[in-house]
């Protein structure tokens, strides 16, 4: 196998060396291109564009294949809890019994966030998008935490990331009791880290607080499967920000910004509005099966078929057992939830999904499992962030480690060429 490619160019040849990764990728070292020929190269979307070499996460779309630092999704999902996973993508190991319980006291010694911060949450309506929300209170940490900025030696990323670790689920907590109009709460450190994440947002003030163990796993399992998936869109915008060495949270921060986006984190949302809607319109699966078959119509079938995953979603596998125990355990009855498993079952034996391998998606059953914890449909993209935040921090962490430059990417242009002023009154 050839280590270079050469580049015929003008009549002169360029050799670029290849790079090749521990599960055989090979890419192209294109870092010498342009000063060796003055080209650059135009990928739009950067589809096609290693930015990185990353020891955290591999997936193959084509086998439906998801690995933390070398683990596979399923064994994890099923054998590991949510922190130790935030260990293991962040610091590159499984932690041991001693590592683990560090990590979490070390956690919960900075679990308060500081009351005024209260303030800055009522400053928001009612209404505002809890992504907004959080994205701002993420921000806002900074100014009562400035040593998360000028994070430099591995012991500050340190401080830095079991502060975020301990603070994010609060903020996201009283973004949903806002949202309830319940009063703000602070956890319980006798508890897990996922089962004290439960009771922050739901104890309701006149209770006792009920754990569920059916309910707990469910979302640790969901926490777990959505930690990472290598350079997606927020995780680019959190190594891009945190290049130009801004600080963790402030990178965080505009992750969650840009996992906002209907496009990136705002399937699961789309999947429940879809079953609203299905539901407003007399609950006929059958009629909205037709419709997604119908090249004349743009409807589809939100929460099936995936841009990467291309034969199953592997996610989607251990989720959808998570979701049939929740809605046995909690014994719903919620005609959205009927829909969602009527498609559901229509979809798997109908020839034109089956054909094109468009099976449910990690979103499609993360909201129903939403739907019946009570978590209202405008929050799942913050469920989605919460999970996600050990990724972006590992991501983020590396980048440092790495040292890697600044983000800076390149462009063709397409504008005018030098053309003359031209006076206002001559126009
Ligand atoms: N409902 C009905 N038909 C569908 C659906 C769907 N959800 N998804 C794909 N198809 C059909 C297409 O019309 C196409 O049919 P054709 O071959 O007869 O033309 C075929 O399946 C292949 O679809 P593509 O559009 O080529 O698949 P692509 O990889 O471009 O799209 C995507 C993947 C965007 C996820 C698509 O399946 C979709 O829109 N799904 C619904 C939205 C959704 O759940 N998105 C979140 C997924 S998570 C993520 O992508 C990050």
């Amino acid at each position: 196998m050839s280590d270079k490619v050469t580049l015929e160019f003008n009549g002169n040849k360029y050799d670029f060396p290849i790079v090749e990764g521990t599960e055989k990728e090979q890419a192209i070292d294109i870092k010498t291109l342009r000063s060796a020929t003055g080209l650059t190269t135009i990928d739009p979307g950067y589809k096609n564009t290693g930015s990185c070499e990353s020891a955290i996460t591999f997936l193959d779309g084509e086998k439906g294949i998801l690995r933390y630092r070398g683990y596979s999704i399923e064994e994890l999902a099923e054998k590991a809890d949510f922190l130790e996973v935030a260990y293991l993508l962040i610091f590159g190991e499984l932690p041991n019994t001693d590592q683990l319980a560090k990590f979490h006291a070390d956690i919960k010694k900075e679990s308060h966030v500081d009351e005024e911060m209260k303030k800055i949450l009522d400053g928001f309506p009612k209404s505002a998008h809890p992504m907004g929300v959080l994205s701002s209170l993420t921000s806002a940490l900074i100014a009562f935490n400035p040593s998360s900025v000028n994070v430099t030696s591995e012991n500050d990323m340190y401080h830095a990331i079991v502060r975020i670790l301990a603070k994010f689920p609060v903020l996201v907590a009283w973004t949903l009791r806002k949202k309830k109009g319940l009063p703000l709460d602070y956890g319980d450190d006798s508890l897990g880290y996922v089962e004290n994440i439960h009771k922050m947002m739901f104890k309701r003030p006149s209770e006792d607080y009920k754990s569920n163990k059916i309910v707990i796993d469910a979302l640790d399992k969901l926490l777990i499967l959505h930690a990472d998936h290598e350079q997606n869109c927020s995780t680019s915008t959190v190594r891009i920000v945190g290049s130009s060495h801004a600080g963790l949270f402030a990178s965080l921060s505009a992750g969650i910004s840009a996992l906002w986006g209907p496009l990136h984190g705002g399937a699961n949302q789309a999947v429940l509005e879809m079953l609203e809607a299905i539901e407003a319109d007399g609950g006929d699966t059958k009629k909205y099966m037709a419709k997604a078959k119908d090249k004349n119509d743009p409807f589809r079938l939100m929460g099936f078929g995936h841009r990467v995953y291309k034969n199953f979603d592997p996610r989607a596998k251990i989720i959808k057992v998570a979701a049939d125990e929740v809605l046995n355990d909690l014994g719903i009855d919620d005609p959205i939830l009927d829909i969602a498993k009527g498609l559901e079952k229509e979809a798997l034996e109908d020839p034109y999904f089956v054909d094109r391998k468009l099976y449910p998606n990690v979103d499609f059953y993360s909201g129903i499992i939403y739907r019946a914890l009570g978590i209202p449909t405008e929050m799942f993209t913050v469920m989605f962030a919460l999970g996600r935040l050990p990724g972006w921090i590992a991501q983020w962490r590396e980048m440092r480690l790495n040292n890697e430059p600044i983000g800076r990417p390149r462009q063709v242009y397409v504008g005018e060429n030098h053309r003359s002023f031209v006076e206002v009154n001559k126009r």
